[in-house]
């Protein structure tokens, strides 16, 4: 199979579609790092900076992972121990058809600048290695601003009040920028963190709770 050019070293959308997609959800190096990153993230939900420790983890949860794919992500959330339900969506019915099977888990083709949910219906929101494609189709930085602005309303819309979300993503700078000053107009606390910067292992998280 011919690879899909890459900009910049970033995948581009048109990596998630036909036998890509099959390629995408058979490689077991993306399992093992989508897995990792998820169980980072839902570490993350926990940080001091958007009020710590979850304490009613019982009261089972809806979680919306957004970019779910083939499901590592999805997979990984509902074997966490606060969750009974998760909703993936994706843009790709390519990667959906891959995704294993389960109950507890209902997938959605959307795309994450148009929620087709109801307001406030999520308690958490996941995003893997899939936010950054809230910008794709871009043709200008005022396009790129104004997408990601609504890939971020999308998200407020969707968490209930007090709801959190952790996001893995991988932005360029300017796409950073127009993340870190979409969401001062927002009601969220808390904000991006950068792991181990300028490093190969660099990592970058936004990590937010919905304060209306
Ligand atoms: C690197 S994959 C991450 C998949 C997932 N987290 C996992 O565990 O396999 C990125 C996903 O984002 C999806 N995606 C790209 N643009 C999207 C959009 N606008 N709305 C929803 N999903 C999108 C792609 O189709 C792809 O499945």
């Amino acid at each position: 199979m011919n690879k899909i050019p890459r900009k910049n070293n970033r995948p581009s959308t048109d990596e998630y579609f036909g036998l890509e997609a099959k390629a995408y959800g058979t490689s077991k190096w993306m399992a093992r790092n989508q897995i990792q990153t998820t169980i980072k993230v839902l570490e993350l939900l926990e940080s001091e900076q958007i009020g710590g420790q979850i304490i009613n983890k019982s009261e089972k949860s809806i979680f919306l992972d957004i970019g779910c794919g083939t499901g590592f992500s999805s997979h990984t959330i509902l074997n966490s121990n606060f969750v009974n339900r998760v909703i993936g969506i994706d843009i790709s019915l390519d990667m959906i058809n891959q995704c294993e099977k389960s109950s507890d888990l209902h997938l959605i083709l959307s795309d994450m600048r148009y929620s087709p949910f109801r307001s406030e219906t999520f308690n958490y929101i996941i995003s893997i290695s899939a936010f950054n494609f809230a910008s794709t189709g871009a043709q200008s930085k005022n396009q790129m601003k104004i997408l990601i602005q609504k890939a971020l309303e999308a998200l407020e819309k969707n968490l209930t009040n007090n709801g959190r979300a952790g996001i893995e993503f991988y932005p360029n700078k300017t796409e950073e920028i127009f993340f870190v000053n979409g969401l001062k107009k927002l009601n969220f606390i808390g904000g991006l963190l950068i792991e181990q910067p300028n490093s190969k292992r660099e990592k970058k998280f936004l990590i937010l709770k919905k304060v209306r």
